[in-house]
């Protein structure tokens, strides 16, 4: 499941235009999310979930700042994700069926923002680093 060299610059390639959108990506997704898959909503209780909510944006630019963490580290992810992944799996418990939803919501977001650059080639690179970072975000569970 490792990423090729070529599958590794075709997710680096994209990164710089995801990053400098990356609230507003991140709060798309999460709205994506919570529209096409409501049950995920009962992981935030405590939040505003009502679209353009500060606390949505918020929490958007830290999940697209992890995967930020994960590109930047794309040899080491699971070293760079080591304490998200204890958050996820010993506090949230979130089920890991979640993540490929999330997944999907992000690939969608990044596909409607920037559809030129959305080639397969970089659907597959981008799809196969966010099934990475799903499963270094679900080892630790037990
Ligand atoms: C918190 C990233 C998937 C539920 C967080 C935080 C980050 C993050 C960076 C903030 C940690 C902190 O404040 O220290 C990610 C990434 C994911 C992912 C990169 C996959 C690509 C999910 C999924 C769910 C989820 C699928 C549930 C549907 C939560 C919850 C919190 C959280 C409930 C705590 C929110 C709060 O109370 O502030 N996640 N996450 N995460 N995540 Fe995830």
């Amino acid at each position: 499941m490792t990423l090729t060299q070529a599958e590794k610059a075709a997710v680096v390639a994209i990164w710089g235009k995801i990053a400098a959108q990356a609230d507003a990506l991140g709060a798309e997704s999460l709205e994506r999310l919570f529209s096409s898959f409501p049950q995920t909503k009962t992981y935030f209780p405590h939040f505003d979930l009502s679209q353009g909510s500060a606390q949505l944006h918020g929490h958007g630019s830290k999940v697209l700042g992890a995967i930020g963490e994960a590109v930047k580290n794309i040899d080491n992810i699971t070293g760079a994700l080591a304490t998200l992944s204890e958050l996820h799996a010993y506090i949230l418990r979130v089920d890991p069926v979640n993540f490929k939803l999330l997944s999907h919501c992000i690939l969608c977001s990044v596909a409607a923002h920037f559809p030129n650059d959305f080639t397969p080639e970089v659907h597959a690179a981008w799809d196969k680093f966010l099934s990475q970072i799903s499963s270094v975000l679900t080892e630790k569970y037990r």
